[in-house]
């Protein structure tokens, strides 16, 4: 029987909140970090980017998923998301939907008073299994279910 390695949620809280100090945030104000592990070990990180116009902002979220993929798209297994000064934060719900394709329905998201499954933030999720012609991403990766094209 082979045990899952141990999330560090102390260490990944703080990449989370060092790299909210990198957001640009100048229209909300609310500087956000995201850090996360892969089931190989390698952590990635993002932070949000807002935009003149708002409605380009982009979530921590979105540029850890950018990094994920950078580092080769890895399985996604707990991410810590907080403000500036550390404060949990859970994701909205279009990061929701982006990470559940990266990490699945078991991804783990730090909350307080303990972290919770994605699919108790997102229930009953549309995902890639839906679609006619199964893409070949994270999830399916990890899993064994590769697709047919
Ligand atoms: N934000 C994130 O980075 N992630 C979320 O899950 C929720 C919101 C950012 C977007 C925007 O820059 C700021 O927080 C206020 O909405």
């Amino acid at each position: 029987m082979s045990a899952a390695p141990a999330i560090e949620w102390t260490v990944l809280r703080e990449e989370a909140t060092a790299v909210a100090a990198r957001a640009w945030a100048p229209y909300s104000g609310l500087q956000v970090g995201a850090a996360g592990v892969t089931d190989n070990g390698v952590t990635v990180r993002g932070c949000n980017v807002e935009n003149a116009s708002y409605g380009l902002t982009l979530c921590a979220e979105c540029g850890l998923v950018s990094d994920l993929h950078r580092h080769g798209a890895a399985h996604l297994v707990a991410v810590s998301i907080v403000d500036g000064n550390g404060a949990f934060l859970l994701p909205c719900g279009r990061c929701r939907q982006l990470l559940y394709e990266a990490g699945g329905p078991d991804l783990l998201i730090d909350a307080d008073p303990a972290p919770v499954r994605l699919d108790t933030l997102l229930p009953n999720a549309f995902g890639p299994d839906d679609l006619p012609t199964a893409r070949t991403g994270p999830q399916q990766r990890a899993s064994g279910r590769e697709g047919a094209g």
